[in-house]
């Protein structure tokens, strides 16, 4: 049984306590979040302790691992008091919001055989996992072309967005380490457009955008576009596309379920899509857990690690440079 400790409790936090108590390998080892309500709702709820901080939890015996779900200017602090514990960590995306700092804590980490995955959940889809091992087993031949849909079902609140680092660092950071994962290989320039059209007054003050594209190439040739919205009318928008010399492959959209309506004015109407993304990415989510328990036991690396992170973080700091600047960034030019 690996016992897992959670720090933060808040939206996301919680879903990941629920899928350790729900793992038939692991256990809930108590949590920490410096909101003591929130740790004291879940910690009944979940039939588990409370620590009084995080650094309780870290040194607790009863702790074998770590799930960092707090807020993003706690997570760099903690996977490197987590290694220094030697207990693997399990990180919420992003590292952090600045580079430098993840670059900072990638030197504080180097060397140490203790497991560090990140939560890029979108990698543990089922679609997604069917479209990566299409790509694999040549079933499209050479992969030409990635489109990587990924649009919010509404504007988050203005206090979220204010801190949220933008839209590259907060949400496009999922599609920049999708495009990684399809395409195999390291993307060199990265060109993007970002528009201020569903919210101008909000994205002004935050010197932020709600509208972007994101046009990539890797070394060889291969492309990938992402299409990002802050607010899709219809629901979570999730979809990819991949293309290659030999044939197409794509995923759809989840929707409540699988009925389709025909009467006046309406044949094969489907029902609305799934919410948002702890609905839509319900199995990815506890798969993300299943493959941290399954790292932390063997000890090896997990499937999405620390480094993965600092690179779907260089790309969005490219696209933010190319918007600002209005040019095709190189990746050699960031860091
Ligand atoms: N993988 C995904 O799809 C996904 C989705 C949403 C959020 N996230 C990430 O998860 C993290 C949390 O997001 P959220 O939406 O749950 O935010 P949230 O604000 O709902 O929850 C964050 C929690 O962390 C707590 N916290 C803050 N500082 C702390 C500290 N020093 N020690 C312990 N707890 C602390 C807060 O009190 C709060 O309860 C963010 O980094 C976010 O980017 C990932």
């Amino acid at each position: 049984m690996l016992r897992i400790a959670v720090l933060g409790v808040g939206r996301i936090g919680r879903m990941h306590a629920a899928n350790i108590a729900l793992h038939p390998r692991a256990a809930l080892a108590g949590v920490f979040d410096v909101n003591d309500a929130a740790a004291t709702e879940i910690a009944t709820a979940l039939g588990t302790v409370k620590f009084a901080s995080a650094e309780e939890a870290v040194a607790s015996e009863a702790v074998d691992a770590l799930l960092i779900a707090s807020s993003t200017a706690t997570h760099a602090d903690f996977i490197e008091m987590g290694v220094a514990a030697g207990k693997p960590v399990l990180c919420e995306k992003p590292i952090d919001l600045s580079l430098e700092r993840v670059e900072t804590c990638a030197a504080k980490i180097a060397g140490s055989p203790v497991p560090v995955m990140l939560g890029f959940v979108r990698r543990f889809d089922t679609g997604h996992r069917a479209v990566k091992a299409a790509i694999e087993a040549g079933r499209i031949g050479d992969l030409h072309q990635l489109a990587i849909t990924s649009r919010d079902p509404g504007l988050a609140p203005a206090a979220y967005i204010e801190v949220s680092g933008g839209i590259f660092r907060d949400m496009t950071i999922h599609d920049f380490d999708l495009a990684r994962y399809f395409l195999g290989e390291e993307i060199a320039t990265v060109s993007a457009t970002g528009s201020r059209l569903v919210d101008p007054a909000l994205m002004e003050r935050c010197d932020d955008y709600d509208t972007v594209t994101i046009t990539m190439a890797t070394a060889g040739g291969k492309q990938c576009v992402i299409t990002n919205s802050r607010r899709a009318v219809y629901g979570y928008d999730q979809r990819v596309e991949a293309f290659g010399s030999g044939g197409m492959i794509a995923t759809d959209n989840k929707p409540l379920d699988n009925t389709r309506f025909s009467g006046p004015g309406a044949t094969g109407q489907a029902p609305a899509l799934l919410d948002f993304f702890i609905e839509r990415y319900d199995d990815a989510f506890a798969a993300v857990i299943g493959e941290f328990v399954g790292a932390a036991e063997a000890g090896r690396a997990p499937a999405v690690g620390f480094e993965d992170g600092r690179q779907a973080l260089i790309l969005a700091e490219a696209a933010l440079l190319s918007v600002r600047e209005g040019r095709t960034v190189s990746i050699s030019d960031i860091g």
